[in-house]
């Protein structure tokens, strides 16, 4: 027999984006670099197409979002998460673009008449060039900097948004950035690493005061990207290594915003097994098209670690590269049934945000790896639905899975 999993009232559910993945158009650090003769070398060196690599028009959301909206009612979604782009908005210093604050009011008009919830993300990795001239993250002018501009777009958009993401996965983009050096400005510098952390930490902190002053009902927080660290047969060794990874990766930034926050948003990808004789490695029975190995019961232990915080939880982004929609329905089904335990454990998980809406351009992978609900024809920007969109507008549309 079939068991029904009741959500609870008002649950949001919803599917999640970000402004350079999809809107087109952008001119930032991050277009710059795409662009750049280091990474066009880069590459041609590993016989890359270069087109695929370079986010250009990407799904161009900007100039059609009534395509989007159209993709959410047949998700039959009763909140969106969106981003906002920086360098649209404040192209140079100080110099803010109406057109711009105007598209992004006007949006979440529209999703409000449609009775979506929109959540808004202030920073998904991008900045502006003349920021990025300026120190980036590396500077400690970027908190003032950061505030002036979440000043700006709450206020504009404050009567119709009631959810600010302040920074999206910070430790993820610092990692990528400053440590590995993969990710614009490359760096490799334990230094630079530290700064940018700290950096972002203020700047939080800031925008989180900034936000509240204008509008005390306003919700605010992070979406932070933890790994299930899984001590494995619970041995000692494994246990004590799991607190450190714990510490380190999911919680010393949330520790360090903790009275900063409203909720917490948690972007969940990763189980990672700590095994100390590295002998055994996990098996996967399913893994993504980006081999990324799919554990749906990590949400679970995940969401049951954030109880400590004792703060609502949304789950802002989880999701897997799947072309051919082989595995995403079961996928989600899981995760949702792993939800529903942790709230039955007690968690109070109020939102699930499913990444991705529709196929977008995966930062440094490039447009191969799909993760929409829905396909992107990159010629003429049409959507099309894959069945797991169906499968996931029954279950917001009846706020249970089965
Ligand atoms: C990011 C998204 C990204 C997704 C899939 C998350 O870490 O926030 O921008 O597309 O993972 O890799």
């Amino acid at each position: 027999m079939e068991i029904e999993l009741k959500f609870p009232k008002q649950f949001f559910w919803g599917a999640a984006t970000s402004a350079h993945q999809i809107e087109g158009g952008l001119i930032n650090d991050w277009s710059d670099w795409e662009k750049s003769p280091k990474r066009l070398k880069h590459l041609t060196d590993n016989k890359l197409n270069h087109f695929e690599h370079i986010s250009g028009q990407a799904a161009n959301s900007f100039e059609n979002t009534n395509a989007d909206i159209a993709c959410m009612q047949e998700l039959n979604l009763n909140s969106y998460r969106f981003s906002v782009d920086w360098s649209r908005i404040e192209p140079e210093n100080g110099k803010f673009d109406q057109v711009a604050l105007d598209h992004y009011l006007n949006f979440v008009k529209k999703l409000r008449a449609h009775h979506i919830e929109p959540f808004v993300t202030l920073w998904h990795w991008p900045i502006p060039l003349w920021l990025r001239d300026l120190g980036g993250w590396e500077s400690k002018e970027i908190i003032k900097y950061f505030d002036r501009f979440t000043q700006k777009i709450v206020s504009h958009l404050n009567s119709e948004v009631n959810f600010w993401v302040t920074l999206n996965e910070p430790t993820v983009y610092t990692g990528m950035s400053f440590l590995q050096g993969q990710w614009p400005p490359q760096k490799k510098n334990p230094f630079a690493h530290e700064k940018a952390i700290s950096n972002l930490i203020h700047a939080h902190k800031l925008a989180y005061k900034t936000i509240k002053s204008i509008d005390q009902n306003n919700q605010v927080g992070i979406a932070s990207h933890n790994i299930y660290f899984e001590a494995y047969k619970n041995h000692p060794i494994n246990r004590l290594l799991k607190k450190g990874a714990d510490y380190l990766w999911n919680e010393r930034f949330l520790n360090k915003i903790c009275d900063y926050q409203d909720f917490i948003g948690l972007n969940y990808y990763f189980h990672n097994q700590i095994n100390f004789n590295l002998k055994e490695k996990h098996q996967y029975e399913k893994a993504s098209d980006l081999d990324w190995g799919l554990h749906p019961e990590g949400i679970y232990y995940l969401l049951k670690e954030l109880k400590k915080y004792n703060k609502p939880v949304y789950i802002t982004e989880n999701g897997l590269a799947d072309k051919g929609d082989q595995h995403r329905s079961w996928f989600i089904g899981e995760i949702l049934k792993n939800v529903h335990k942790a709230i039955n454990d007690g968690v109070s998980v109020k939102g699930y945000f499913h990444w991705s809406l529709i196929d977008n351009f995966e930062w440094a992978y490039g447009f191969h790896p799909k993760f929409g609900l829905f396909e992107v024809d990159y010629n003429t920007f049409e959507r099309k639905a894959r069945s797991s969109a169906q499968y996931y507008a029954d279950i917001c549309k009846n706020n249970r899975v089965i």
